[in-house]
């Protein structure tokens, strides 16, 4: 902590290795370590600074997915960090409790950079949140959930596209936290799931083992106004969900992803791993569990617009070839926004490929998705979202960051290598 009191993190990009359950060593890069990165906390209202030390021999860049914060410290492609070099943002935290991350995106290389590592949680906390009698307590009934699909080639850590699959990367296995085989031990009769999913291009449909229900209470910007009882939730790449799952005493479950079919086609589904199942944690309860208070019917507020007061309407056509048939253009800036404004932005795919849409420095409201009310995993503030083929999402979001008329903020697909491949547009706030 300074004397102003702002809060100090440092971040080491570093070349590493991990032994993965074969028990050969995979080279690996990682924030301060081998492999992922140690999760940052802050509070609303709080100053913060992170010193990022590049100590690989490559440039990339840290950007801080689902903050809101000025455009210079967004850590997007215009933000780069040379091998050696240093940076260190700052802003200040004025967004609601929340669960978001941190990645790197060079232009071109946000797929492999990931994929090798780079990746960890940005946990925001406010007043509202905390007096809430959730499970709070970190890593033990709270708990991190980072997912990410792998393939393990002997001691090899596959970075390679298989031809058919054009959404990019597709691992056989997934691993939890950097663990493969995971389980955790559970002491609470309710524990809180923070999931995120931190793969390249794989969308997960979470569930349970035994169908039991869970009590979904946070999308990717905060929690939900109340907790809603559901058997799944799907979260493509990029997108977060918090979870509460109840447990009796001795028992087992499974949180694994089931096979899904909303592609946008059969076909679709199967080559861009939709038919595919796993198993991803294990829960594993004590024969005595501590008593957990019952949730709270009541959560959070949502700070997202509503969409009735929009200024402006935006439309956004994805393809694997652009979006708006404009592949990405680090010199150009192609949305203009006001300032202090709201507007309506309508996302629709338009090659049957599964692609989802991020936005940067803000949270939105998902108001439709083909024209209907959205399901509730998309009723809380989210800043990424799944637009599989035959798709339409209209999203409702506020602009109320400073004006940088010079430093552009993007929008993209988060499959990494359709975003690499150029599906991302700039945007600034003057
Ligand atoms: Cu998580 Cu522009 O990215
Ligand atoms: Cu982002
Ligand atoms: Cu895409």
């Amino acid at each position: 902590v300074e004397k102003d009191g702002t809060r100090v993190f440092d971040l080491r990009m570093q070349a590493g290795e991990k032994e993965f359950k074969s028990g050969r060593k995979t080279p690996t890069w990682g924030f301060n370590g081998d492999y992922l990165g140690p999760t940052l906390r802050a509070e609303r209202g709080e100053k913060v600074k992170v010193r990022i030390a590049n100590g690989l021999d490559e440039a990339s860049t840290v950007h801080w997915h689902g903050m809101h914060l000025p455009a210079a410290m967004d850590g997007g492609p215009h933000q780069m960090v040379g091998p050696g070099g240093k940076w260190a943002p700052r802003w200040k935290i004025d967004q609601p409790a929340s669960t978001l991350w941190y990645h790197p995106h060079p232009h071109g290389q946000t797929e492999q950079h990931v994929q090798r590592g780079l990746a960890g949680m940005f946990l925001l906390d406010d007043e509202k949140s905390a007096a809430l009698d959730l499970p709070d307590a970190y890593g033990v009934n709270d708990v991190p959930v980072i997912v990410q699909d792998v393939t393990f080639d002997g001691a090899k850590f596959d970075h390679g596209h298989d031809f058919l699959r054009n959404t990019g990367f597709l691992g056989d296995r997934t691993m939890v936290n950097g663990t493969l085989n995971p389980y955790q031990e559970v002491g609470d009769e309710l524990v809180r799931l923070r999931l995120l999913n931190a793969s390249t291009a794989r969308v997960y449909d979470f569930g349970f083992s035994d169908d039991r229900d869970f009590a979904l209470i946070g999308t990717d910007g905060g929690l939900l106004e109340k907790p809603a009882a559901m058997d799944r939730v799907q979260l493509s790449p990029g997108e977060r969900a918090e979870i509460v799952v109840r447990m009796k005493p001795g028992e087992k479950t499974v949180l694994r992803s089931f096979p899904q079919d909303n592609y946008g086609g059969a076909w679709q589904t199967r080559f861009s791993g939709g038919a595919d199942s796993f198993d991803v944690l294990e829960l594993r309860a004590k024969q005595s569990l501590r008593d957990s208070p019952e949730l709270p019917v009541q959560l959070g507020e949502l700070e997202v617009p509503d969409g009735s007061e929009s200024a402006k309407e935006r439309f956004f056509g994805l393809k694997m070839s652009g979006i708006n048939e404009r592949p990405m253009d680090m010199d150009r800036i192609d949305e203009v926004v006001t300032r202090g404004t709201t507007e309506t932005w309508t996302v629709r795919n338009d090659d049957g490929m599964p692609h989802n849409f991020h936005v940067h420095d803000v949270q939105f409201r998902v108001l439709e998705v083909n024209g209907e009310q959205p399901p509730p995993e998309l009723r809380g503030a989210k800043d990424t979202v799944f637009v599989p083929g035959a798709t339409t999402v209209k999203l409702a979001m506020r602009f109320d960051g400073p004006a940088d008329p010079d430093t552009p903020y993007m929008y993209h697909c988060h499959l990494l290598s359709h975003e690499d491949g150029g599906m991302m547009g700039q945007f600034v706030v003057v």
